[in-house]
């Protein structure tokens, strides 16, 4: 079997190593979205990102999902190096490997709920309908995005996500269009789907209420990480406000 094959048959459960990462745009590099980071994410930890606007939360995210290619560095999964895969490769790490949670949901307006979600169904996986009713929205499958609710709709961009059963579960402030209360709502499933502790689940926010119930806050500044800290006993969700 190809090295390669093993990210995707072994729906390899560990770690994703982040090496000496860098991006930077700008005709002389100048602007270093991403600065040399380090960092290892381990599967069943809960991990918050936390950092200012501009800070470049959503460029390490982008790049660790295989949206976007490294300026610099190395990022491995299943001792694989994704910054090396052929193009064909690279998309299907982004189409079977990882699932992504947008702030602005990201659905495709002219299809049902239902049918957003069977777009990420993989041969032998999970059913469109079966993700749908863990995020509850069993009776909504056959609604339009424009017949639901903020926090509906992203209720059904989680079920895209998960309907795959991803081993990196990517999420780019998934509160951030949202109330205080549905907020916790989807904050709430997201911890949820990581009682079963397969996943690597990172939550991108700027919000520090959010990292009160993560198991793992990395906080970043100017494309450097500036704090990596483990919390013993994350709250509950219930006991925040956010
Ligand atoms: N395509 C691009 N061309 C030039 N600069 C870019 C590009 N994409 C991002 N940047 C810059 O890189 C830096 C990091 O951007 P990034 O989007 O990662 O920030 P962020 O932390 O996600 O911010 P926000 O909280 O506002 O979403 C910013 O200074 C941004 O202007
Ligand atoms: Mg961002």
């Amino acid at each position: 079997m190809k090295k390669e094959q093993l990210i995707f048959d072994e729906k390899y459960v560990g770690a994703l190593t982040v090496h000496h990462v860098s991006k930077f745009y700008g005709k002389d590099n100048e602007i270093k979205a991403l600065n040399d980071v380090s960092l290892q994410l381990f599967s069943g930890q809960f991990v918050v990102i936390l950092g200012a606007s501009g800070s470049g939360k959503s460029t390490l995210l982008n790049l660790i999902g295989g949206m976007d290619t490294v300026s610099d560095g190395e990022i491995n999964i299943a001792g694989v190096d994704i910054t090396k895969l052929s193009e064909k490769m690279f998309a299907k790490y982004r189409r079977e490997v990882v699932g992504f949670i947008f702030q602005f949901y990201n659905l495709m307006p002219n299809l049902t709920a239902l049918e957003n979600v069977e777009l990420s169904e993989l041969a032998g996986g999970m059913k469109a309908e079966d993700a749908l009713k863990m995020v509850g929205l069993e009776t909504r499958a056959n609604n339009f995005p424009s017949e639901m609710s903020g926090g509906e709709q992203q209720r059904v961009s989680i079920a895209r996500a998960i309907v795959k059963n991803p081993t990196v579960l990517l999420c780019d402030e998934p509160t951030g269009a949202l109330d205080s209360k549905t907020g916790k709502k989807i904050i709430k499933i997201l911890k949820d789907i990581n009682l079963n502790k397969d996943k690597i689940i990172v939550v991108v926010t700027h919000n520090s209420a959010i990292a009160e119930v993560a198991d793992r806050v990395i906080k970043i500044s100017d494309g450097k990480i500036v704090s990596d800290q483990i919390q013993k006993n994350p709250k509950n969700i219930e006991e925040i406000e956010i």
